[in-house]
């Protein structure tokens, strides 16, 4: 522990951000031999390196004056007309360069719309369980939290409306809606088309703005991707986030938002201070991945890779686990999140599967409320199959023994 030598200079925000005692746990195991179904990394095999070194040689060769240099702080030209194509593979169409943003990964997406949205108390949308390093940028700017119940179909749309009916009747504004309607992290559902739209009419009923986050959208290995909410938006209220962090690689940290322009120029004014523009050479390099078709070649070798993983987990998870727990079975994505009996406390449930070789991410970690002590996230797309065969044995004899 370092001394506190400098923290009376904080400024109130930074003291508002807090280390988390799950990640201190979780680094204890750094180099030990526990099988971390904790992690969020995609499987490092998926990563098409050879043609990454063939680009990265072209834009050297061709764009070294432009790759190397400064550029515009919405992203390069070139890239922003790529994502303009790429969106449309999604469904999303009727946009053009203005309606698109390049960013640091969908994370610095969120932490500036987020902040250009939120003040504090302002009324915020969440899902339960939701990505937790969304809620933590959301938590930094105090808003009032609504948490809208995931259910096995995603979120329960019956109670959204309940809650924005009282509010409404108590005089109050919703502000907005942060949503992974695909392949949801950490819940692994996925919403219908017909909730697709009916969030998206319920957004213009009671005005407020929806942030789509479609991070595993190209990531869905059964059945359709649903097109997203995005594709369906004609009053441009949606503000979509997309990333190359799991359809090429996250170490080039590029991630990219499609919004109404007006939205978009205000991104741009953010973004300024915060770090001018995204690396230009990551872009130009991800430009050419999408015009050589290296994404689009590589999308189908993700998938089956994962549902094969996912496979493995739930299979494991069925023989393993006490038979009164549930579980996600995910279409897409890399995350399985159970629900296991309410007596079992995943949090303090963690030292001893640590201690026995196994790692997860408490669920309560999702919950803005930190509620959902009974619930757990589990990786498949980065340990080995055996290993994910190994650690869920290990986790359902735990759990067994902490019902016993
Ligand atoms: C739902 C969701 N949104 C956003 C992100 C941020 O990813 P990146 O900043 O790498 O684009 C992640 C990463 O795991 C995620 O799971």
């Amino acid at each position: 522990m370092l001394m506190a030598k400098w923290s009376k200079f904080l400024s109130k925000d930074t003291t508002l951000l807090k280390t988390s005692e799950i990640r201190d746990l979780l680094k204890l195991t750094e180099g030990k031999n526990v099988i971390s179904l904790a992690g969020g990394l995609p499987d490092p095999s998926t990563f098409p390196a050879e043609d990454i070194k063939n680009i990265t040689d072209y834009v050297l060769q061709n764009y070294a004056s432009r790759a190397l240099q400064y550029s515009a702080t919405a992203g390069i030209p070139e890239l922003r007309k790529e994502l303009v194509n790429l969106s449309s593979q999604r469904g999303i169409t009727g946009i053009n360069e203005n309606n698109i943003f390049v960013t640091v990964g969908s994370q610095e997406a969120l932490f500036m719309l987020f902040n250009i949205f939120v003040d504090p108390g302002d009324h915020v949308f969440v899902e339960m369980p939701s990505y937790l390093a969304a809620l933590n940028i959301l938590r930094a700017r105090n808003p009032q939290f609504h948490g809208i119940p995931l259910t096995e179909k995603g979120p329960d749309l019956d109670k959204f409306e309940e809650e924005l009916r009282r509010l409404k009747s108590e005089g109050k504004s919703p502000k907005l809606l942060y949503i992974i309607p695909t392949a949801q992290n950490p819940g692994g559902t996925t919403l219908d088309m017909e909730g697709r739209k009916r969030v998206l009419e319920l957004a213009s009923q009671y005005d407020f703005l929806i942030v789509e986050d479609d991070a595993y959208g190209f990531l869905v290995f059964e059945g359709e991707s649903p097109a997203p909410i995005k594709a369906l938006d004609k009053e441009g209220r949606v503000i979509y986030t997309g990333t190359f962090s799991k359809i090429l690689a996250p170490g080039f940290r590029l991630g990219w938002i499609v919004a109404d322009e007006e939205i978009i120029q205000n991104v741009e004014l953010y973004k300024q201070n915060v770090d001018l523009h995204t690396p230009s050479f990551t872009q130009f390099i991800a430009a050419e991945a999408i015009k050589r078709n290296v994404i689009q070649n590589n999308i189908p070798r993700v998938r089956q890779l994962y549902r094969e993983k996912r496979d493995v987990m739930l299979q494991a998870i069925e023989e393993y686990f006490p038979k009164d727990a549930r579980w996600s079975k995910p279409v897409g994505g890399m995350f399985v999140f159970a629900w296991l009996p309410e007596k079992i406390d995943a949090l303090n449930m963690l030292p001893k599967a640590l201690e026995r070789g196994v790692a997860y991410v408490p669920g309560s970690s999702f919950y803005y409320d930190y509620s959902g002590r009974n619930t757990m996230r589990l990786n498949f797309s980065f340990p080995p199959k055996e290993k994910l065969v190994e650690g869920i044995r290990i986790l359902g004899q735990v759990i067994k023994e902490e019902l016993a």
